[in-house]
């Protein structure tokens, strides 16, 4: 079976960072780009990152675009406070010998948009929205020939990360997140309800660094870093690997399950902004416009993700 094609937009993100390791470590995916966007860390750092991640998997090849420094309409808002000062803290890693492509990231998604045939292209966004939004403004014809979004952003049950309402993708660049979830290309949400309960372990951070590789070492090295800020928030035995979700619902969905729905993003609440008011129990009459995932089977996804981790 040919390689599903997709592209990752992203903000590394210490989680970001173990999803790009599991896509590219996957051989039923395409990596046709990595498209990095302004979130976790600014953008200059974002686009750094990204390739420090790609020439860690051994992937120099992979094509990186710096796409979008700032939200629609907001000042940036960034979470070093989560993921240090260089979105990547806890190793300590050399900058990246690859270079960064000279396309600008929207430019990329629009051109391969249009090259590739229609329902050929997954999007795989896992900062905020920003990039993914400006290309449907700019390109109204390629909403309708994305394969599939699937984002990681949101929350309902769980309430929010970064405030109380919202999560942090969808908080940064809501009026990016309102043009994509109004777009009608068939989304996927990987929202808080589902990554919170995909937390690390102690044993499952050790399985990685017993994988004795550099991408283990790394993993391990960079959750112990990324967990401290929820076990102290939340108690938890350990962090959320977010992002990670994306990629492995395109591997094994069957991991997960979760309900169609309507969702919608609030833009204009004094308390609200940001927040994905999900229609879980179809109260509101309005059409369903993504696949809003609850569950997941915690332990089968970081059999997974250990097991392709190991084949870096
Ligand atoms: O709220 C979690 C999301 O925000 C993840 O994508 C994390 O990397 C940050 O971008
Ligand atoms: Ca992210």
């Amino acid at each position: 079976m040919r390689p599903r094609k997709i592209i990752i937009d992203t903000d590394p993100g210490q989680d970001d960072a173990v999803a790009i390791l599991l896509a590219l470590a996957s051989p039923e995916l395409e990596v046709m780009g990595i498209t990095a966007v302004a979130g976790n860390v600014p953008l200059p750092l974002t686009a750094k990152n990204a390739r420090i991640v790609c020439e860690l998997a051994g992937r120099p090849d992979i094509k990186v675009f710096a796409g979008c420094d700032a939200p629609l309409a907001r000042k940036l808002v960034t979470a070093e406070h989560v993921h240090g000062k260089t979105g990547l803290d806890g190793p300590i890693l050399p900058d990246p010998r690859m270079p960064l492509q000279g396309a600008h990231a929207v430019d990329f998604l629009i051109e391969t948009l249009r090259a590739e045939a229609p329902g050929c292209v997954t999007l795989c966004p896992i900062g905020p929205l920003t990039n993914i939004a400006t290309a449907f403004r700019r390109a109204p014809d390629i909403a309708q020939r994305v394969q599939e979004i699937v984002l990681m952003g949101g929350a309902y049950f769980e309430v929010g990360n970064i405030t109380p309402a919202a999560e942090f993708n969808i908080y940064v660049d809501p009026e990016a997140a309102e043009i994509v979830f109004a777009s009608g290309a068939p989304i996927t949400v990987m929202p808080l309800d589902v990554t919170h309960k995909a937390l690390t372990t102690r044993a499952r951070i050790d399985a990685f660094r017993a994988l004795g590789t550099e991408p283990g070492r790394m993993v391990a090295e960079w959750t112990d870093f990324f967990e401290r800020f929820d076990i102290a928030k939340y108690g938890s035995e350990g962090a959320p690997l977010h992002d990670s979700c994306v990629i492995a619902w395109l591997l094994q969905p069957d991991l997960f399950s979760g309900r169609r729905i309507n969702v919608e993003i609030e833009t204009t609440g004094t308390y609200s902004t940001g927040m994905t008011v999900a229609d879980w129990w179809g109260v509101s009459g309005r059409p369903a416009n993504a696949l809003f995932i609850g569950d997941i089977d915690a332990d089968g996804f970081y059999r997974l993700l250990t097991e392709r981790i190991a084949r870096l």
